[in-house]
C-alpha cells in the first residue's frame, strides 16, 4: 500500500463520485437464499497477513446477523486487531457523545428556539410519548424493556440538547425505530465481541470529530431542518404522508448485499435529506446548502482523514491481521476509491488461511 497516496487519492476520487442518492425501492431486492448467494460488505486489503474492511450498519444485529456470509465472521475472528469508528463500549466515548450534543451555558431549548417550533416540538414528543407503550412489542416487553424507560433513555433531556441533535433524535423516534430498539446494533456486537474474544480494539475518530460538523450548521440552517422535520412527522401522525421505513428498507438492502442502494443512500449516514421539489425557491437554497454541507464535512472530509488513519495503523501493525469496522455506506465509498486506485483491495474475497 502507498500511505503518502491514499489521503489525496481518496479525497480525488471521491470529489468525482457525485452521484445522487437513489429511491430506495421497495419491492425488488430478495434476500438470497444460500451462502453462495451472499454478497458482502468485506474487502480484502492484500498484503501479507490481510487486512480487512468491513461495513456495518447501524441496526439491532439479530435482523443482519445470518445474512453476513461466513468469510466475513472468518476475516473478524483471524483478526487480532479491530477498528471501529468511535470505541461504542468506551464509557467516556459514550458520555463525550452525550457531552457534545448539549446546549452550551446550561441554556435550554426554550431559550433559544421561537416560541411556535419549541411548542410544536414538545407536543410532538408529548405524542411519540404516549404511543410509545402501544408501539412496543411483546418482545421487547420480555425483556424488560418498558416504554418509559426507552422514551427516557433516547429522550429524556430534550430539553438541553442541540437543536440539531433534537431533530435527528425526533426521526429516530418512529414506530419502526422504536420497535427495533433493544438489541445491540451490529456495530456495538461486534465490537461486544471483539472484546469477549480479548481482541485488541481501538477507534479512528475521535468524539469531536463526528459531533462538531454538525454542531457547526448556522441558527437558520439548523431551524429551518428541524421545522422540516416537525412537518414531515406532523403530516405522518395527521395521516397525510406514509411514515418512511428507511431503517426497513436498508435492512433489506443490506441483507441483499445491494451496495449502491447502501452506499448512496443518505440515511446510512442517519442523515436526513431536505431536498425537497414542492419547497419555495428560498428554502430550497437552505436544503442544498445543509446538503452540501453535510457532504463536504461528513463524507468527503471525513474519508479523507479516515483513510490517512487507516494506512497508519496498517503500517503501525504490519504484522497483525487488521479488521477496519465502519458504516456500510462509507466504508463502501471508502473501498471503492481505494479499489479503483489499485491499491490491492479486493471486494468480497477474504480468505484468511
Ligand atoms: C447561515 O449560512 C448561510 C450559508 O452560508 C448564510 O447564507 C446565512 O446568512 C447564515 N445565517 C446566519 C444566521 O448566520
Ligand atoms: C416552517 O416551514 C414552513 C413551510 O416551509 C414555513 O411556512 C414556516 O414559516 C416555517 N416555520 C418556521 C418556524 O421556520
Ligand atoms: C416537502 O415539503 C412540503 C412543504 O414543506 C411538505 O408539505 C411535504 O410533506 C414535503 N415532502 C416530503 C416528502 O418530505
Amino acid at each position: 500500500m502507498h500511505a503518502a497516496l491514499a489521503g489525496p487519492l481518496l479525497a480525488a476520487l471521491l470529489a468525482t463520485a457525485r452521484a445522487r442518492p437513489q429511491p430506495l425501492d421497495g419491492g425488488q431486492c430478495r434476500p438470497p437464499g444460500s451462502q453462495r448467494d451472499l454478497n458482502s460488505f468485506l474487502w480484502t486489503i492484500r498484503r501479507d497477513p490481510p487486512a480487512y474492511l468491513f461495513g456495518t450498519i447501524h441496526v439491532p444485529y439479530t435482523r443482519v446477523w445470518d445474512f453476513i456470509p461466513d468469510n466475513s465472521k472468518a476475516a473478524f475472528q483471524a483478526s487480532a486487531r479491530v477498528y471501529f469508528e468511535l470505541d461504542l463500549t468506551d464509557p467516556y466515548t459514550i458520555s463525550a457523545l452525550a457531552s457534545c450534543q448539549l446546549l452550551p451555558h446550561g441554556e435550554n431549548l426554550q431559550d433559544v428556539l421561537p416560541r411556535e417550533l419549541y411548542w410544536r416540538l414538545k407536543r410532538h414528543l408529548d405524542y411519540v410519548k404516549l404511543m410509545m407503550p402501544s408501539w412496543m412489542t411483546p418482545a421487547q416487553r420480555g425483556k424488560g424493556l418498558y416504554a418509559d424507560y426507552l422514551f427516557n433513555a433516547i429522550a429524556g433531556n430534550w430539553e438541553r440538547k442541540r437543536p440539531v441533535w433534537v431533530m435527528l433524535m425526533v426521526n429516530s423516534l418512529t414506530e419502526t425505530d422504536v420497535r427495533s430498539r433493544g438489541v445491540p446494533v451490529l456495530d456495538l456486537y461486534l465490537a461486544q465481541q471483539a472484546e469477549k474474544m480479548k481482541k485488541s480494539t481501538g477507534a479512528v475518530e475521535r468524539v469531536e470529530e463526528q459531533c462538531h460538523p454538525l454542531n457547526g450548521l448556522n441558527f437558520s440552517q439548523v431551524l429551518f431542518a428541524l421545522n422540516q422535520t416537525l412537518l414531515q412527522h406532523e403530516s405522518v401522525r395527521a395521516g397525510s404522508l406514509q411514515a418512511p421505513y428507511t431503517t426497513e428498507d436498508l435492512i433489506k438492502h443490506y441483507n441483499c448485499g445491494d451496495l449502491n442502494a447502501v452506499i448512496f443512500n443518505h440515511d446510512t449516514s442517519q442523515l436526513p435529506n431536505f431536498i425537497n421539489t414542492t419547497l419555495p425557491p428560498h428554502e430550497q437554497v437552505t436544503a442544498q446548502e445543509i446538503d452540501s454541507y453535510f457532504r463536504q464535512e461528513l463524507i468527503y472530509k471525513r474519508n479523507e482523514r479516515m483513510g490517512k488513519r487507516v494506512m497508519a495503523l496498517l503500517q503501525e501493525n504490519e504484522d497483525k491481521i487488521c479488521f477496519f469496522a465502519f458504516g456500510a455506506g462509507d466504508s463502501g465509498r471508502r473501498a471503492r476509491a481505494l479499489e479503483s486506485g489499485c491499491l490491492g483491495v479486493q471486494h468480497g474475497t477474504a480468505t484468511t488461511s
